[in-house]
């Protein structure tokens, strides 16, 4: 049966690969972008893995994925003729997705670390983020150093718990599987303090009374895409894309749509 199995499968990929040559289509599309100089995980598709309950870089409208990353995303494919597939998973789920081939590139408001870097290459950046504080009205945490001995919720995986993790020590730190568990976390008094990036904090602390975010920047970080190390092709092709993108004012029009200026 095992056999059998395998046969199939080989007379499948060869079927596969003959289909491939009869069209001569490497990814041919309308713009005629790629003629086969890039692989993706699924000819003509390029598939971001995200954790799409981060406002305003990813969120649920209905059933659709919408914000920030979804629209950065759209315009890169837009430019290489692929059509864009986001799938929903768990933060800490997204680079494993990226190195294993079962996706193209992540795209999660996530920032560029020198850890990310050993198993996964970045994209140039296009957008700033600052992780910031969330705190009761009225809390004696006025300042980063006062949460020390406080119980602090964080994104489990995110840069938030890692630096949280690092500066006051795992039994301070209550991870959760996302950002608004943590937020409601706080709300119930179950910790003190979220430690959350900051525009994600600014649509929390609008959804939910008595928060306040304090004043003092925790980090200040940078976002980019990050695609498989061994995939240098698509790399340069969604970075030659994103330049555009942000050469044109594309990208600062999406991030300035869902971030009002104070
Ligand atoms: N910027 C932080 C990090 O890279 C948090 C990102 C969380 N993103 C998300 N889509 N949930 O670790």
């Amino acid at each position: 049966m095992k056999k059998m199995l395998k046969n199939y499968f080989m007379l499948a990929a060869a079927l596969t690969l003959v289909m491939a040559m009869l069209c001569g289509c490497g990814n041919d599309n309308a713009t005629g972008a790629n003629d086969g100089a890039f692989t993706t995980v699924t000819e003509g598709k390029l598939i971001m893995a995200t954790n799409a309950y981060f406002p305003p870089y990813e969120y649920y409208e209905g059933d659709a994925i919408v914000g920030i990353d979804a629209e950065v995303a759209q315009a890169i494919a837009d430019k290489l003729g692929l059509e864009l597939e986001i799938q929903d998973m768990e933060f800490g789920s997204i680079i494993t997705a990226v190195q294993t081939g079962k996706v193209d590139m992540g795209l999660a408001g996530m920032t560029v670390t020198e850890e990310r870097l050993q198993n996964v290459d970045f994209t140039t950046s296009y957008a700033t983020g600052i992780q910031s504080v969330i705190v009761p009205e009225g809390s004696e945490i006025t300042s980063v150093d006062d949460l020390a001995g406080h119980m602090i919720g964080v994104q489990l995986s995110t840069t938030g718990d890692i630096y949280a993790t690092d500066d006051f020590g795992a039994d301070y730190v209550e991870q959760y599987n996302k950002g608004a568990d943590a937020v409601l976390a706080l709300t119930q008094g179950k910790v003190d303090a979220v430690i959350i990036d900051n525009q994600p904090a600014l649509s929390f602390v609008a959804a939910n009374e008595g928060l306040v975010i304090l004043d003092t920047e925790y980090a200040i970080e940078d976002y980019a895409a990050c695609i498989s190390k061994n995939n240098p092709e698509l790399m340069e092709a969604v970075n030659t894309a994103l330049e555009e993108l942000i050469a044109d004012g594309t990208i600062q029009g999406i991030l300035d749509k869902y971030i009002k200026a104070e």
